[in-house]
């Protein structure tokens, strides 16, 4: 079965064609970075609008880079929410309207459940169960993951994702939208040790994140420090890795707590490269594995939304003539395949 995939929950529209026998056949993605940077971050209107303006001609290239044409394509996935409820309308029209049009079945896939199955796109993927951490700019959220559409929720963070406090204390630091991998490269030249940040909620049982203490004590550093150039990137140092033991140690409690061996991490932030790093070491140390997208698919993509509405697709699940789209949708909420 041959899926066309639709992502526009944010500032990415992404497109791909994925084939259940084949594999990714196609995928292109137009990022709206610069449309967004003079305002510091998304403006959800101008989102939409964009997405109006990339999703035809991205399916277009897609097609012409698999070499195939609307009548090779079996089902069409698209990303229902949770995002924008603008931008996901776009994505979701486009996908209906064209499904419709070509007489075949559609699909809306949870963002999340793209994200978290995205590892499955790489050639070693993980067994059923595992545990996910999933790390992108609106949630952190370690789930069981039994199966496909079997997610059960073991913790989450209680105020700012671990992508969102990135984009903050980026912001504080002087840095352009989107900061999450500007701090990421600045914190390559600062020196360990220098500032130390707590590791929020580590001291006390459970698996809840709490990340918006960390954005405080990188402005206090900053207000009592200056802001020379070796004091941000120090500063920026000790946030990241601050970020980075907090989400190791309740990996691994979520680890003990299930007896599972396991890991896939998934989400904008599990493209920072020193966060891969130390889970490797961690799993290698604990005897399990863990297992990631390939950088540019750990990021929004249209792959991870191909991906996961074809196996939903395959299983005969599929959405009727209306659009629908769900700003909010607790992970929690799918059934099963
Ligand atoms: O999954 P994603 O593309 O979009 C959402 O679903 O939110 O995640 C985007 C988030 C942003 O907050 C961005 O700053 C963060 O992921 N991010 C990173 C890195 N690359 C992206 N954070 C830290 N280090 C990175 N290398
Ligand atoms: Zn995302």
């Amino acid at each position: 079965m041959r899926v066309l995939g639709i992502e526009t929950s944010c500032d990415e529209t992404g497109i791909a064609i994925y084939d259940t026998e084949q594999g990714l056949l196609a995928h292109a993605l137009y990022s709206q970075v610069k449309l967004h940077a003079d305002y510091g971050g998304v403006v959800p209107e101008l989102a939409s609008r964009d997405h109006v303006r990339k999703t035809l001609p991205l399916i277009k290239q897609a097609l012409l880079d698999a070499n195939l044409t609307a009548a090779d394509i079996d089902g069409i996935a698209y990303t229902a929410g949770p995002g924008l409820i603008g931008a996901l309308l776009v994505g979701a029209t486009i996908g209906r309207s064209l499904a419709f049009g070509w007489n075949i079945p559609a699909v809306g896939v949870h963002h999340m459940e793209g994200h978290l199955l995205a590892p499955m796109l790489e050639e070693t993927q993980p067994q059923f169960p595992f545990i996910a951490l999933l790390v992108s700019g609106g949630h952190t959220q370690l789930v069981q993951v039994n199966g496909i559409g079997e997610y059960q929720l073991l913790g989450e963070s209680v105020d700012d994702a671990a992508g969102e406090a990135f984009d903050k204390t980026a912001k504080l630091l002087g840095l352009d939208y989107p900061g999450g991998p500007r701090l990421a490269a600045l914190a390559n030249s600062g020196v360990a040790g220098r500032f130390q940040f707590p590791r929020p909620m580590t001291d006390k049982p459970g698996l809840n994140f709490s990340f918006s203490g960390l954005k405080t004590a990188a402005a206090q550093a900053i207000a009592s420090n200056g802001k020379d150039a070796q004091t941000q990137a120090d500063i920026a140092r000790a946030f990241q890795d601050a970020v980075v033991d907090t989400l190791i140690i309740k990996c691994q409690r979520a680890l003990k707590q299930t007896g599972m061996k396991r890991l896939v991490v998934a989400g904008g932030v599990s493209a920072n490269v020193r966060l891969r790093e130390a889970l490797q070491e961690t799993m290698l140390a604990l005897g399990g594995e863990v297992f990631y997208p390939r950088s540019e698919f750990c990021t929004d993509n249209g792959a991870m939304i191909a991906f996961a509405g074809a196996q939903r697709l395959a299983a005969q699940q599929s959405v009727d003539l209306s659009v629908k789209v769900r700003p909010r949708w607790p992970l929690t909420e799918l059934s099963p395949l």
